[in-house]
């Protein structure tokens, strides 16, 4: 009797406490949740994974940016890139000469994505990757974590878990390779070897030196590697595919392209920095194909103070999202906007004002603007003197976005050499 009593008099107090014990530690998991989300970014469910971090790209705190750039800007005007554009743009030519010759498709979204990743491999890290000869996880890892970041905590549900862990894997397989790039180059400069003055060689002294570094140092230069492995590969690719898109729909823009290679390149198969000022309508191609199709759709600034832009007022603490997207498909801003029309581009035509920004602008404007549209440049100069090309019918010309905006369909196209015979081999300069 005694034992019953003390049950039913102890029983709703334990019930009682549990729920409190459970409500405070769903807080304290929630609080945990919100923390880590405002710390770093969007690779869903707990426990978060860091993805970029405090890199270049996503860095919030002012003098932790301004520090990461001082250090960064001079790094991309001793990168050498021009023998390196025009030898991996070479092996692309290969390829497509490959799918030329045995009349098989070629993915071309696939084929940028290849490249870009070597480039920014070679001349960002030192490392010589080859994607277009060897398979490689780290094209699908880049593509898995950018989706990854679409999905938010509320995301992670029962259904959703498989994914979240592929996310989780594609992540950590990134960061790991850039612990094992940055070890390698951290112990070729303790033995005092020659490194070369890349972008590894800025990450590792952009974080603090040696003797102090800690974990959360560590963790920054992995932040800034998995940046730059990720800023110098997707959007260029994307962009490159969406131009090939666009080009294989205007047989007209390519003939004047085509005619334009001709003129200022001719038969040389090494292409070199005047050659890329000449190539006018070729850039204006290339803005066009950024106009319709922005790899990276807008930009995000926080406001800290109130502001009035055009009698509007906009509080200060609130985060301003800009769509470039939207601004260049506007009637107001470009006439017939859905045109595909490099002329809107021309040196004599009017700039347009502050609705066109592809590369976003001010202090935080994209540090490899140069880099990614040398790189366009000379990959689709080499394209159009060697190959005429056609789409696959039937493709869709659809976009999708996946934390970057990429061509639906990865652009399937056929390839035919035009100039056999007239461009000499690669051993032949
Ligand atoms: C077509 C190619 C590219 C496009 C469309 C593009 C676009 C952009 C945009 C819109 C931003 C601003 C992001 C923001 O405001 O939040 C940005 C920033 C950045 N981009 Fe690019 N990018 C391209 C290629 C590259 C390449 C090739 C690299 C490196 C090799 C690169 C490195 C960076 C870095 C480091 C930042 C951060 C700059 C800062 O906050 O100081 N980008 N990019």
């Amino acid at each position: 009797m005694a034992v019953l009593y003390a049950l039913f008099h102890w029983l709703p107090h334990a019930l009682l406490l549990s729920l409190c014990v459970i409500f405070v530690a769903f807080l304290g998991y929630c609080f945990y949740i919100k923390h880590t989300h405002l710390k770093y970014d969007h690779i869903p469910g707990p426990p978060r994974t860091r993805f970029l971090g405090n890199g270049l790209v996503t860095a919030r705190n002012h003098e932790q940016w301004y520090k990461q750039r001082r250090i960064m800007d001079p790094a991309f005007s001793s990168l050498g890139l021009m023998s390196t554009f025009n030898e991996r743009a070479d092996k692309l030519m290969d390829k497509l000469s490959e799918h030329a010759d045995n009349k098989t498709v070629a993915n071309m979204l696939h084929l940028f994505n290849c490249v870009a990743m070597d480039i920014i491999a070679k001349v960002a890290f030192g490392v010589e990757l080859d994607l277009l000869r060897t398979s490689s996880p780290f094209p699908k890892a880049v593509e898995t974590c950018l989706k990854g970041m679409c999905y938010y905590v509320r995301d992670y549900k029962p259904q959703n878990w498989s994914y979240i862990n592929e996310v989780r894997e594609a992540c950590r397989l990134l960061r790991s390779t850039g612990a094992q790039w940055i070890n390698q180059r951290k112990t070729a400069m303790q033995n005092g070897e020659d490194v070369p003055k890349d972008i590894l060689t800025q990450i590792i002294k952009s974080a603090r030196q040696e003797e102090s570094m800690g974990k959360e140092d560590e963790e920054f230069m992995l932040d800034n590697f998995v940046t730059f492995f990720i800023a110098g590969q997707e959007t260029t690719a994307n962009q490159l595919a969406f131009c090939v898109m666009e080009l294989g729909r205007h047989p007209d823009i390519v003939e004047k392209a085509r005619k334009e290679v001709d003129e200022v390149i001719g038969m040389k198969r090494e292409i070199n920095y005047d050659d890329l000022g000449n190539l006018t309508y070729l850039s204006q191609v290339l803005k066009e194909s950024l106009r319709l199709y922005p790899p990276l759709v807008g930009t995000s600034r926080d406001l800290n103070n109130d502001m009035v832009i055009d009698g509007i007022r906009i509080p200060g603490g609130v985060t301003c999202v800009l769509s470039t997207y939207t601004a260049c498909r506007l009637e107001k801003f470009f006439k017939d906007p859905m045109k595909f029309d490099p002329d809107r581009f021309h040196p004599d035509a009017p700039k347009p004002y502050y609705c066109y920004y592809p590369f976003a602008l001010g202090p935080r404007a994209c540090l490899g603007q140069n880099f990614a549209q040398m790189e366009a440049k000379v990959v689709m100069a080499k394209l159009l003197q060697r190959f005429d090309f056609t789409l696959v019918p039937g493709q869709s010309f659809d976009v999708r976005d996946t934390g970057t905006l990429r061509p639906k369909s990865g652009v399937p196209s056929v390839f035919f050499s035009q100039t056999e015979n007239t461009v000499p081999p690669c051993d032949v300069t």
